[in-house]
């Protein structure tokens, strides 16, 4: 049986860790379903569509990797997409209490759905989107985290900022 992967995730903005742990994910499973959180009560950096643009760049490499956003339990979405697993990154251990509680959560939510974590490569377990975002409202974008399509339109919102004012 060929297994399908959910890796869902808020990807504001995707980062070099996410497109490593998508490498990953994708030799594991047939078909990798990137599920880009779309919550209409949070103001994300980039929308919906700007960071299933993004992430459909960084990972045009990938064959069996779609990117897709989603609405709603995690949960439902894994059954539309006919899939067995969520995939999630573990980087640290301060991770893994709220990847604890979720996992168990949405197993409660769905029995036949497994969580599978993964631990990006060393020199990624660094990273994160929030540190990215903390980072670019002082002006400044760290180097060499995020994948080209996600510099630029950095740079671009930078830019921007900076016109406008
Ligand atoms: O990248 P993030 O912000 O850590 O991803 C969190 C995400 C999107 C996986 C989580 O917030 C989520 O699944 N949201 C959808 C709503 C849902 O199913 N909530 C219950 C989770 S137990």
């Amino acid at each position: 049986m060929t297994r399908t992967a959910v890796f869902p995730g808020s990807f504001d903005p995707p980062t070099l860790a996410h497109v490593d742990l998508c490498e990953r994910g994708a030799r594991l499973f047939g078909t990798l379903v990137v599920g880009v959180l779309n919550n209409p009560e949070k103001t994300p950096l980039f929308n919906a569509e700007e960071r299933v643009e993004m992430l459909r760049k960084s990972l045009s490499h990938l064959d069996n990797v779609q990117v897709t956003s989603f609405q709603g339990l995690l949960v439902d979405f894994v059954r539309e997409q006919g899939a067995q697993a969520i995939l999630r990154g573990l980087r640290a251990v301060s991770d893994f209490e709220y990847e604890f509680q979720m996992a168990l959560m949405n197993r409660r939510l769905a029995q036949e759905v497994e969580t599978v974590f993964l631990t990006p490569r060393e020199d990624c377990t660094f990273i994160s989107s929030r540190l990215v975002k903390q980072i670019f409202h002082f002006g400044r974008i760290p180097d060499n985290l995020l994948p080209a399509s996600v510099e630029k339109s950095l740079k671009q919102k930078l830019t921007g900022r900076k016109t406008d004012t």
